[in-house]
């Protein structure tokens, strides 16, 4: 009998996270149907109080299809508090006010969800999205870690293999957030795929093919349509000195759905916990369960993302 497809979405919303979960309400209703949504916050790009508020509120917004909505870790693996990227994605995690979603989340914590999914149905397959900083799946793993027998893949954006960082010159922010968690999380033999800052600069939002409605969402009527245009219009607006805007998150959906537009290095991953080099992600030279991405078809990439947004 086959297994129920069940994706998880783990998310620090987040500018970038927020046409992620714009594209992800298109995607699945037209690619890859999994059975059920789960959407899980995370803190990162500010506090969890904030990208959970920020999660719900673009739920309702998109529509985005769910059965289940989990909140993540108040904290880091080790207890500390977040840093946060708010210089970045704005106050309280978004360069734009939305209206105020009231949902309730499940009583179970992200992790504890996936333990109850071990433990009373062995007949589901998961697939992980991770979006933000890897407490989340860290947690599930450290308490039970015959979790990874549910889980059937796991896409990750974070890390700088082979470049520099964002958040420090050694380290990309998702991973600089919770060292620890994404060192449990590389070494613990889930095949995962990396989406880093390798293949984040090639491809971005141009401001003045944005403004000069150069991209097919500009054109789109929809609801998403706009709120895609709004997000970004809301980010040029809060950054007047950027002419781009980056696209990590939405570039690893590209990925969960459109595998083969990547190319990989297969390879072990360890973690600098340090605090010099703190978050820096080393590739080893002995093959492994980690699949860098290290190049991809731009045109393809942007094409899909530019064609989701609407
Ligand atoms: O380094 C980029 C990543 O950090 C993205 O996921 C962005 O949303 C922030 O969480
Ligand atoms: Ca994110």
């Amino acid at each position: 009998m086959s297994k129920e497809q069940i994706l998880i979405i783990d998310t620090d919303p987040g500018v970038d996270d927020a046409l992620a979960l714009t594209m992800l309400s298109n995607l699945n209703n037209n690619v890859d149907n999994y059975s059920k949504i789960i959407m899980s916050s995370i803190g990162g790009n500010t506090s969890l109080k904030n990208t959970h508020q920020n999660m719900l509120d673009i739920i309702s917004v998109t529509k985005l299809q769910h059965s289940e909505i989990l909140k993540g870790s108040e904290s880091t693996l080790t207890g500390e508090k977040f840093v946060d990227a708010e210089h970045y994605h704005g106050k309280n995690g978004l360069t734009l006010q939305l209206d105020k979603n009231t949902d309730s989340h499940s009583n179970l914590e992200t992790y504890e969800y996936l333990h109850e999914l071990l433990l009373k149905n062995e007949n589901v397959e998961v697939t992980l999205l991770m979006l933000g900083p890897l407490t989340n799946l860290a947690k599930s793993l450290v308490s039970i870690p015959e979790t990874k027998k549910i889980i059937k893949s796991v896409v990750i954006m974070g890390g700088a293999f082979y470049v520099r960082g964002n958040a420090t010159k050694y380290a990309e922010f998702n991973i600089y957030a919770d060292p620890e968690a994404a060192n449990i999380v590389f070494k613990s033999g889930l095949h995962i795929k990396a989406i880093g800052l390798d293949v984040c600069d090639s491809v971005i939002i141009n401001k003045e093919k944005f403004y000069n409605s150069q991209y097919e969402f500009n054109k789109s009527k929809s609801v998403l349509g706009k709120f895609s245009n709004s997000i970004i219009d809301s980010f040029f607006n809060y950054h007047k000195d950027k002419n781009e805007m980056s696209l990590c998150d939405p570039i690893a959906v590209i990925c969960l759905f459109y595998e083969n537009l990547f190319s990989y290095k297969s390879k072990e991953v360890s973690v600098d916990t340090g605090k010099l080099k703190k978050g820096l992600t080393v590739p080893t030279q002995k093959k492994g369960k980690i699949d860098i991405a290290v190049d991809l078809n731009i045109k393809k990439v942007m094409n899909l993302i530019d064609k989701n947004l609407i």
